[in-house]
Formats: C-alpha cells, structure tokens, sequence
C-alpha cells in the first residue's frame, strides 16, 4: 500500500489554517440565514396572502435549486448585473444564508404550528400584541423543539461549506486539494480533510446535545 502520511505533514498547518475560514463561512451563514429563517416563516404563517404567496414560492426555488447552482449564479452571474465584481466570501456567504433561510424556515414553520393553540389563544385574550407573542410567548417554545432539526441544518452547511472551493475560497476542502496537487498524492491530504469536517461535525452534534440537555433541565 502506497500510503505516506509524513509526506503532508510540513503542509497540515497550512489545511489547518482553512478551519477558521470554514468556520467563519459557516457560522455567518448559520447566523444570518437563522434571522432570515425566522423572516419567512413569519411570512409563511401570515394572515397576509401576498406574504405566503412570497414566502413559499421562496423556499420552493431555493430548495428546488442545487445549491452549487446557486452559489455560482451569485459569484460569476451576479456582476453582470450589478457591474461590480463579488468578493467570493461575500459570495459564499450570500449563497448559504440564502439557501440555508429557506430549509431554516420550514422548520421554524412546523415549530411555531406545534405550540399548542390555546398559547396563542391566551396571549390574544390577555390582549398581547402579536410582535410580543411570537417574541416572548410562541418562538421561544418553538424553538426548543426544533433544536435537534436546526442542529442538522447546521451539520448540514458545515459539510456544504466545501462547494466554495469552486469559486477559489481557501477553505479546508480547497486547501487539501492544493496540496494533494503539490505533492501529486491525494489520498492522505483528502483523508485529513475528511478528518477534519468529520470532527467539526461531532463537535456540532456535541454542543447541540449539550445544548438540549440544558433546554430540558430548564423545564
Ligand atoms: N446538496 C444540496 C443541494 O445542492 C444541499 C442543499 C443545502 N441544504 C441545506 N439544508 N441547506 O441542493
């Protein structure tokens, strides 16, 4: 077997390095398409038909296109329009959060439509006004029910995060594919890289378990 570890090692740091500008990626996406998440499914359970109208039609481009597609639309197609060229970070993170909102919002969706009626039947009788009940009243609650989903959406960017690779972003992904073209040998940087996304992943699963543990001592 032709398998050589050592003959990576003065390039690990350098792959390391691509920890941070994944996490970076991941964690302003998570950010951003969680707001943008909460948006739509605001929308989606609207009283206002134009707004479930927008909120639908959507989740239902955005989870009916690849995410690649998406991605590359934005960083090559985009500046056409615009006339101005996209930093592919900008890029990127646009692209997840866009796509991450839409997946985001069908879950908070079926949250909010799990909170039992009579919660929002009382807030409404007690005279709470709605920006109010969906803050301090229904969202909290909804959210303690779809944690393990909202960890899978998560999970889910961490391992997508590599599709920037595409558009020239050092990223892990990216970084071991370098140096497997500098050495002429894939399989050990690919394998570490593997490695890597795979303790990110267990990392995430961690916190969200611990994170679950909390919500139900809580309660
Ligand atoms: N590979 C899938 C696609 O291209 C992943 C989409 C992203 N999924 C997500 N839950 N944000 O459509």
């Amino acid at each position: 077997m032709n398998l050589d570890f050592s003959v990576i090692v003065p390039s690990m740091p350098y792959i390391l390095k691509g920890i941070f500008v994944t996490l970076q990626i991941v964690g302003l996406s998570a950010l951003l398409g969680f707001a943008w998440g909460i948006v739509l499914a605001l929308f989606k359970i609207s009283r206002i038909k134009p707004l479930n109208w927008i909120g639908d039609a959507y989740t239902s481009v955005f989870r009916g296109t690849p995410l690649v597609l998406q991605l590359l639309i934005i960083y090559f197609g985009l500046p056409q329009i615009l006339g101005t060229n996209i930093s592919p970070y900008v890029a990127a993170v646009a692209a997840f959060s866009l796509n991450s909102g839409a997946y985001i919002s069908e879950v908070i969706r079926a949250g909010i439509n799990a909170i039992d009626k009579g919660q929002r039947e009382a807030a409404i009788a007690l005279g709470v006004p709605y920006s109010k009940m969906m803050k301090d009243i229904i969202l909290p609650q909804a959210f303690k029910n779809i944690l393990p989903a909202l960890m899978n959406e998560f999970i889910t960017l961490t391992k997508e995060s590599a599709i920037v690779t595409v558009i020239g972003v050092g990223d892990v992904m990216r970084r071991s594919y370098q140096v497997g073209a500098d050495y002429y040998r894939y399989f050990e940087p690919l394998l570490f890289a593997g490695l890597i996304y795979y303790s990110l992943v267990m990392i995430l699963t961690l916190l969200g378990k611990w994170v679950e543990g909390r919500m139900r001592r809580s309660d």
